[in-house]
């Protein structure tokens, strides 16, 4: 990410001198947040959006889809109204959109870019530069897209050309399991010719395919495989409430978990099945985790997380899981760090084209804090029962890395994270969230 004059060059977490206690309001969902402002802006009244996650990654889309010609009115700091023009009512930008730091505007946009009638033309920060995009293109050329990209159509820049002709629908086998890769290529669907079928190899995220259903999209499902059918119009829901990101909830999980005597009420956490293999993890490492007052919450389930310290012990968990918790992995490494034997991972090489290597910055900088970890081709072996220290970190650059840090750090014997403003992607309240705990 770019780091503007405001921003520090490190930051100092002290250990924590007592247990951790309270209740946490978990911030909007980013991948939610995201869809919602996006597929607001394909319908043609206004979606009033509540609990929406205003990180650096959820700015990138609102600018996005602002320059497409939708009006978006921020009316809180959590709180917006989308106003679009209709399915077929996206216009051509003036200027080259930014996807900033974000992978998920970038890939979902280029699927609802690719039919469209005018040109778009895709930048985004040194990170997001070097991160796989022909995973996205690949697939929409195979529907007929006119995609051009540097380093042989896989990397950005990127430029979006009209297709001569609609696109065609197909069937995808996907290789890898990936949210954004099904979701670039469902979105295209609703503009092609005939229906589009996606083939995960594992269930990943589903926020799309609900939220598609929530703007009267027709989608159907057998086993692994996600059918769309184009439809003529898309009717936007009045009210978008956006449930609490599990993915910040679990640095809190691991942190209540791991740090004697402590107990944390999370609330408004979304729990939907595609994202909760988090908690599955922390209770096969026998953490003390149970969902609270479950309910529905914008077509999304919810609930209050609680966790209380518990004794950790290794565990092996490998690809089926992955695309569960894949944002977990380095919070999960922090756990297995402090948790009694090994923990094993396995099936995880999609790490590697995160926002940095994250398979590589947690075995160099967990290692820096006492961890013992063996960094495998695709996946990690973490030695649990490690002596903490105090060590100076490299954030990456990567969000989830400084959190994990922090938490690793604040269990332990404290850690100076060097550019730790990189939290601003997913969850720009973490440090003032973690100052309160550690002051109460
Ligand atoms: C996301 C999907 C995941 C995840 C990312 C958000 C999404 O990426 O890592 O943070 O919103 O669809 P992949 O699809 O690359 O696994």
């Amino acid at each position: 990410m770019n780091r503007g004059i405001y921003q520090v060059d490190s930051k100092i977490i002290r250990p924590a001198t007592k247990a951790l206690r309270g209740e946490i309001v978990i911030p909007g969902d980013k991948s939610v947040s995201h869809r919602a402002v996006m597929f607001s802006a394909l319908g043609t009244t206004p979606v009033h959006i509540t609990n929406f996650l205003p990180s650096a990654d959820c700015l990138s889309t609102v600018g996005v889809m602002r320059a497409l010609g939708a009006k978006v009115d921020i009316l809180g700091d959590t709180e917006l109204v989308v106003q679009g023009n209709g399915l077929h009512g996206l216009q051509e930008p003036e200027t080259v959109l930014d996807a900033g730091n974000s992978g998920t505007t970038l890939r979902l946009m280029m699927g609802m870019l690719a039919p469209q009638r005018f040109m778009s033309v895709f930048t985004g920060d040194s990170s997001l530069h070097k991160r796989p995009m022909g995973r996205v293109i690949n697939p929409l050329r195979k529907m007929g897209a006119n995609i051009f990209a540097r380093g042989e159509n896989t990397k950005l820049p990127i430029a979006i050309i009209p297709p001569k002709e609609p696109l065609q629908g197909f069937t995808y086998d996907m290789p890898v399991a990936s949210a954004q890769v099904k979701s670039a290529v469902l979105l295209a669907g609703l503009f092609a010719r005939g229906n589009t079928t996606v083939v995960e190899p594992y269930p990943s995220r589903n926020h799309t395919e609900l939220m598609l259903e929530a703007f009267g999209v027709n989608l159907e499902y057998d086993g692994n495989s996600i059918t769309v059918e184009p439809p003529e119009t898309m009717t936007a829901p009045e009210e978008l409430v956006v449930p609490g990101d599990i993915s910040s909830a679990a640095f809190w999980m691991v942190a209540a978990s791991i740090i004697p005597g402590s107990e944390l009420l999370l609330k408004n956490v979304g729990v939907n099945d595609t994202r909760t293999g988090i908690i599955d993890v922390m209770k096969a490492m026998g953490a003390d985790v149970a969902m609270l007052n479950k309910r529905k919450s914008g077509g999304e389930p919810v609930a209050d997380i609680r966790v209380r310290h518990a004794r950790l012990h290794g565990t092996s968990f490998g690809a089926d899981i992955i695309p569960r918790l894949v944002d977990e992995i380095p919070v999960i490494a922090v756990a297995a760090m402090f948790a009694e034997g090994d923990t094993i991972i396995t099936g995880a090489g999609e790490l590697r084209v995160k926002e940095t290597d994250r398979l590589e910055a947690i075995c160099a900088q967990f290692g820096k804090l006492g961890g013992v970890i063996d960094g495998q081709e695709d996946g990690l072996v973490i030695h649990g029962g490690s002596v903490p220290v105090n060590g100076e970190c490299f954030s990456h650059d990567d969000h989830r890395m400084a959190m994990s840090l922090a938490i690793a750090g604040m269990a332990g014997a404290g850690v100076t994270i060097v550019n730790p403003d990189c939290i601003a992607i997913s969850y720009p309240g973490f440090y003032d969230e973690l100052d309160n705990l550690l002051n109460k």
